[in-house]
């Protein structure tokens, strides 16, 4: 057989290379191009050929079956992220940092699944038994019906499903996976990517569900969640400060249920809490009005969340000042500060600015562009906001506000949470009510005049 030449593969995306670079050019991520055995030692240019295949059955649209039948854990934020439920044969991938506690999450949620009669099965790949035993010990979940494999040969895991027939099965982590046909360390790229799909096809075509644990990486060396990505149904991020016991459970992509929909959790001594009213906890560490501090009603997937969003402006004494952004985008950043500057006459040169969100939440949104420049004014103006203000959205180009979707939930939920004015987009469709009154405001102009003078 002819010996196949090397493939580099980038372990980021999982994009395929004929030469190593120091720059990965489908993600631009750096020095994560490593040489790996080619995925397939076949000859690969041949075509088909003649010989026919099997004709495949072909359907309409028109659906009559119902909805899945989904599972709940009974964990509310669990639940809410995966769509409402776990849905049968699902492949479901839980990424996030080593240590953020991933494994504490899915041994908590694999706990309640079995409690509420699935046959579950958790096999960990980096922890003997007896560890994820004194876990589930700690945890108090000792008595729930899962059973605990310690395994990596992946051959092993899927005779043991095949003659088990678990309903959920979880797999920590798919990095520590081998199949012995690929001729690859456990971690690369083709070894994570051939586990993966073998996991996956067993869900589909056996009815098993199935939750890969995938670290994030941040050198080379091992393949990151990325790369198996696109063959599960749903991805979950599990985010958050080292420091800060908040935890954020995002999902980036679902096929049975909104993305970007977020459960928050804390860290305990007894495991992961559930924070049924997130905007309470981050704005929980707000102290008095403080200059450089603006509250933004966000909207995380299907909910309202309130954030606090804080600015630091200080003289520099660099040639290029620094742009410090924890939590938001600093592209936007950027083009709010360069919309300040030219729109308003309001310049940043000569200025450091630092910016964060607190409680380590990220808010991506564009509604939150006028909130930002909110907080970074009042830095430095050192003016403080009123306390009981929120604002929300977006900021075009010309400086002029747009209004942005659900500003009816974004303002219900500041209402319960006691703030009592707001300031928004002029086109914002809804009127404020009672107990909120709603300014709103045709461009940022306006806004700087409004609330910081003329500016
Ligand atoms: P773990 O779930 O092992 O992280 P991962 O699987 O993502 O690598 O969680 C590790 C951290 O969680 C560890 O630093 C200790 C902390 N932790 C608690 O604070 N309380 C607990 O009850 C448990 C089980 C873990
Ligand atoms: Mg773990």
């Amino acid at each position: 057989m002819a010996k196949a030449s090397p493939q580099f593969t980038c372990t980021e995306c999982g994009a395929a290379h004929k030469k190593w670079a120091g720059k990965c050019d489908a993600c631009g991520a750096w020095n994560s191009i490593v040489e790996e055995a080619p995925l397939s030692t076949g000859p690969a240019s041949k075509t088909l050929g003649a010989a026919k295949g099997r004709r495949i059955e072909l359907s309409t649209l028109a659906a009559d079956e119902a909805p899945p039948p989904r599972t709940r854990s009974g964990m509310i934020e669990f639940d809410r992220v995966l769509g409402g439920g776990l849905v049968p044969a699902s492949a479901i991938l839980v990424g996030g940092d080593p240590g953020i506690g991933k494994s504490t999450l899915l041994l908590q949620a694999v706990a309640n699944f079995a409690r509420s009669g699935l046959k579950c099965l958790y096999i960990s790949g980096e922890e003997a038994s007896a560890q994820v035993r004194m876990r589930a010990g700690r945890l108090g979940l000792s008595e729930a019906p899962v059973q605990l494999g310690a395994e990596t040969n992946l051959r092993n895991i899927l005779t043991t499903l095949e003659a088990e027939r678990p309903d959920l099965v979880v797999i920590d982590s798919i990095q520590t996976m081998w199949a012995d046909m690929v001729e690859a360390a456990p971690g690369s790229v083709s070894q994570v990517r051939a586990a993966a799909h073998e996991l996956v096809t067993f869900a589909k075509t056996r009815g098993v569900s199935v939750i890969l644990v995938g670290h994030v990486t941040k050198e080379g060396q091992i393949a990151g969640p990325r790369v198996v990505e696109h063959m599960v149904d749903t991805v979950l991020y599990f985010e958050g400060e080292r420091g800060h016991q908040f935890r954020i459970l995002r999902a980036v992509k679902n096929r049975f249920g909104p993305a970007s929909e977020i459960g928050v959790f804390e860290m305990t001594g007894a495991g992961l809490a559930e924070v049924a009213n997130p905007s309470a906890l981050f704005l929980s560490e707000r102290g008095q009005a403080a200059p450089g501090s603006a509250v933004f009603a966000g909207i995380e997937g299907t909910r309202p969340v309130l954030t606090e969003i804080q600015a630091l402006v200080a003289p520099s004494s660099l040639a290029s000042p620094r742009r410090t952004v924890v939590g938001l985008d600093s592209g936007r950043v950027s083009t709010i500060l360069a919309v300040l500057e030219s729109r308003c006459g309001i310049p940043f040169t000569g200025l450091d600015v630092f910016l964060n969100v607190a409680g380590g939440m990220k808010v991506l949104e564009p509604a939150a562009d006028l909130a930002l420049a909110a907080a970074l004014l009042s830095a430095r103006e050192d003016v403080a906001l009123p306390p009981d203000l929120v604002i929300f959205g977006e900021i075009s180009l010309s400086a002029a506000l747009r209004p942005v979707g659900q500003a009816e939930n974004r303002l219900k939920e500041a209402e319960k949470l006691g703030f009592s004015q707001a300031i928004a987009p002029q086109g914002t469709k809804v009127e404020g009510g009672a107990g909120m009154r709603l300014r709103k405001l045709p461009d940022l102009v306006t806004f700087v005049g409004d609330m910081f003078g003329a500016g």
